[in-house]
This record gives structure tokens, C-alpha cells and sequence, in this order.
């Protein structure tokens, strides 16, 4: 086994997805609040509102954290129950609520790693240009160093964006995610480069006024190409094509990563954006590009890629009846292998996986147990290719899977279960599923179980 001492395994959640409350002690509204209000936005009009009702249940939560053995949890702070209209009056309700968390996840042995921003965007702030106004960054740093100076003396590790690619792609292009809007492309460019400004900013917040030393990461979707051989051509044929922008969309790597760990935009993102591109201001590239501790990423799966006749990548279709999750996302463990050893090469920093886990059709037997062989096989296999990584040379400091609870899964409600824990909703009763023992035995042996079928 060859995963390093003192790597990290835990497992994550998100504030809207497990806490619900949502109007609860003076937290204003976010996005998601509203969105999941209109209707036919939500699988079965579902929305966040009760969800695991975690704010009410924390303790029992993090319980099972501790009977699953986590070394760390990655939780997200809701801003709008932190700051109601999102910047001016604070809310002591709702920072108390994240106060009592990350106290009894220490005393629980627990690390607590902080996503500052997991989508839940306030709604007030919306109203005021959201991500497209250029003060927006300094709205989220105002945020972040409130949130630092009441954790920072016991929270050491933050994330600041999780996902950016979703929340504007999918929230600002597609319309798909909350707010729902369907803007031109050089808008949603500039609400990107806004949000890579929040970064920039909230990252030297932390630094500046951390009380502890701080380690600072942010966590984008993996986009990841997989080699279809060992062959030269094709492994960079995958490197290519992870690193290139190829469409007018949010679905690349480099638009995001690049500005962040190397101070500037791809040069093929700009060829082919061209006029979309937003005014880039004097200082923003060096604001953006913060020297950060590890590069955290959310990973699930990976398209296999070659390279075609003129040496191009071409991706390879999947076979038919290729295993996928309920979710519909392809089985594709290598992602945990090639994705991890691309952006070391690229990124030169610590990788943690920030998320992978998959959905299932999980129910309680008769037995009133939760039998989940398909996730156990999952985990095993992307776990052998993470190892297989570390062997490599890949500088790996953990492992988040997603997620600690079933939760709600933003446009497909509680359709997808995703947990370690099932829950049932009405009852809101949790039972740990085969996985989280199993889990808990990798954990225990820092993955030397992986080894043994
Ligand atoms: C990621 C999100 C996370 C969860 C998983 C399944 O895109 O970051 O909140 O929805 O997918």
C-alpha cells in the first residue's frame, strides 16, 4: 500500500443540500430558495427547505462521522444564514450554528474543511447584478472575513469556490441551475471573471487575517480525458484535450485553473472567445492568482480519448452497456488515475480529491440494513487508480467522498442517493449503508483493505 502517512480521508456535504431551515433564525434567502420556488425547475418541485435537516441534527451527524472513522469533513458555509442580505448586518444565529459544528467536529477528532462558497448565492445580492456586478468580489471577501474571523482560530483548511464551471455554466449560461438565467456568452465571461475575483480576494482575506496558518484550496469539476491506451500518442492525445478550450462554454479546465494557479487565461480560450472576452483589469490577473496550498478537485468520471488520424484528440465512444451509476454518470475509475497525475504535472500542487462518490438505488432490506455492493465496488475501483497515482509520484494529500449523507441533489431532488448514510426524509432516520462500514475498514488500514478482494 502506498498511500502516504497522514493522507486525509473524508467525506463532504454542502449547506443547502443537507441543512435545511431555510427560513429559519433570520437566514436570508438564496438562489437556490427562490429557484426551487418556480415551478418544473426541481424534479417533483422538490426544493432544500427541510432536506436532512441537518441544522437541527448536526450532532447526530457528526456522530456518524466519528462511527465511520472520517478524518475530515467538508462542509460549506450558507452565506445568506451568515449574512442575511449577504453583505452589511451579520446574523449571530447563523454563524453560532457553524460555531457548535466545528466545535463538535473537533471534539470529535474531526478536521472541518471549510468551502466558503457551495452555490447558495444570496438572493439579495442577486437582485443587486449577482456575479455580473464587478463588486461581487469584494461582497464575497467582505463574507469570507467574517466567516475567518469567527473559525480561523480552529478551522485551518478552506475552499473557497466549489465548482465554478456549475454555478455559472449551468446557472448563468444554461439556465439549468440556480438563478436560472440564460445570459449572452461575453456576460457569463464576465460574471466567470467576477467569481475568479472572489477567489483571488477571499484567499488574501484568509491570509491576511487567519488565526491560525491557514491551507487554501478551491475545488472546480474535474474534466477529465482518459487515455484510451499506454500509448505516447494517445496519453497525449488526453493531455491535449484536458487542457484545451474547445467550445464556448464553461466545460474546460484550463478557463478556470490557469487565471488561478498560473496567472493568466489559455490562449485558445481567448482565441476562440475573442470580443466575449471581458475587460480585464490592470491587477485582476495577479488578485486571481494567489499562491494556494493544494489543488482541490470534484472528480466522478472521465471520457476515454485517443488520437485520431491527424493526431488530434477524438474521444471514444462508450461500448454498449458500459456500467453507469444512476445518475447516468459512466464507471470510469481511471479518472481517479489520469485526472490527478495531469494536473500535478500541470499544477505542481498536492491534489486532494475534493469529491467522487456515485448515486444509487439504495433502500432499506428487510433486514434493516442498507446493502450497497455497486458504490463498495465503485469506491474500490477509483480508489486502486488514486493509489495506483500516489505510486506513480503524484503527490496526493486526500480523499473526500461525496457524500456523508443521502442529500438533496440540486435539480433532481432526492431522486439521486449519493450517501454513505441513507436517509429516509420523512422520518429523517439514518442508517449507515454497507459502504460506510466498508469505508471505515479503508480508513482504518489508510487503504491497505484496497489490496484484498
Ligand atoms: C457536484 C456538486 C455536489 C454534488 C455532486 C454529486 O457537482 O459539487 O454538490 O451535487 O456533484
Amino acid at each position: 500500500m502506498t498511500l502516504p502517512k497522514g493522507f486525509v480521508w473524508g467525506a463532504g456535504a454542502s449547506s443547502y443540500q443537507i441543512e435545511g431551515a431555510a427560513r429559519e433564525d433570520r437566514k436570508g434567502p438564496s438562489v437556490w430558495d427562490t429557484f426551487c420556488q418556480k415551478a418544473g425547475t426541481i424534479w417533483n418541485n422538490q426544493s432544500g427547505d427541510i432536506a436532512c435537516d441537518h441544522y437541527h441534527r448536526y450532532e447526530e451527524d457528526v456522530s456518524l462521522m466519528k462511527q465511520v472513522g472520517l478524518h475530515a469533513y467538508r462542509l460549506s458555509i450558507s452565506w445568506p444564514r451568515v449574512l442575511p442580505e449577504g453583505t452589511g448586518a451579520l446574523n449571530p444565529k447563523g454563524l453560532a450554528f457553524y460555531d457548535k459544528l466545528i466545535d463538535k467536529l473537533l471534539a470529535a477528532g474531526i478536521s472541518p474543511y471549510v468551502t466558503l462558497f457551495h452555490w447558495d448565492y444570496p438572493y439579495e445580492l442577486y437582485c443587486r447584478g449577482g456575479w455580473l456586478n464587478r463588486d461581487s468580489s469584494d461582497w464575497f471577501a467582505e463574507y469570507a472575513r467574517v466567516v475567518v474571523d469567527k473559525l480561523s482560530d480552529r478551522v485551518k483548511y478552506w475552499i473557497t469556490l466549489n465548482e465554478p464551471q456549475c454555478f455559472i455554466g449551468l446557472g448563468h449560461q444554461f439556465g439549468f441551475h440556480a438563478p436560472g438565467d440564460k445570459l449572452e456568452f461575453a456576460q457569463v465571461l464576465t460574471a466567470a471573471h467576477n467569481a475568479l475575483l472572489a477567489h483571488g480576494k477571499a484567499v488574501q482575506t484568509i491570509r491576511a487575517s487567519s488565526k491560525l496558518e491557514s491551507r487554501i484550496g478551491l475545488a472546480p469539476v474535474g474534466i477529465i480525458n482518459i487515455p484510451a491506451t499506454e500509448s505516447s500518442g494517445d496519453v497525449e492525445a488526453a493531455r491535449q484535450a484536458m487542457f484545451s478550450v474547445t467550445d464556448k462554454n464553461c466545460w474546460n479546465n484550463t478557463w478556470w485553473a490557469d487565471p488561478v494557479f498560473l496567472g493568466r487565461y489559455p490562449q485558445d480560450g481567448l482565441e476562440l472567445f475573442g470580443v466575449d472576452v471581458p475587460t480585464i483589469e490592470d491587477e485582476d490577473m495577479k488578485t486571481i492568482c494567489q499562491p494556494l496550498d493544494f489543488f482541490g478537485v470534484n472528480i466522478y468520471f472521465g471520457q476515454k480519448t485517443r488520437a485520431g488520424r491527424d493526431g488530434q484528440p477524438e474521444l471514444v465512444p462508450l461500448p454498449i452497456g458500459h456500467p453507469a451509476t444512476a445518475f447516468g454518470f459512466s464507471v470510469s475509475p481511471e479518472a481517479l488515475y489520469w485526472g490527478p497525475r495531469f494536473y500535478w504535472e500541470r499544477y505542481k500542487l498536492p491534489i486532494i480529491i475534493t469529491e467522487n462518490g456515485m448515486s444509487n438505488v439504495d433502500w432499506v432490506s428487510l433486514d434493516g440494513r442498507v446493502h450497497d455492493p455497486q458504490r463498495i465496488d465503485f469506491l474500490h475501483r477509483y480508489l486502486l487508480e488514486l493509489e495506483k497515482a500516489c505510486r506513480d509520484g503524484v503527490e496526493l494529500g486526500g480523499y473526500f467522498q461525496w457524500s456523508i449523507l443521502d442529500n438533496f441533489e440540486w435539480t433532481q431532488g432526492y431522486r439521486e442517493r449519493f450517501g454513505l448514510v441513507y436517509v429516509d426524509y420523512p422520518t429523517q432516520k439514518r442508517t449507515l449503508k454497507y459502504s460506510a462500514y466498508w469505508y471505515r475498514e479503508v480508513i482504518a488500514s489508510n487503504g491497505a483493505i484496497l489490496d484484498k478482494l
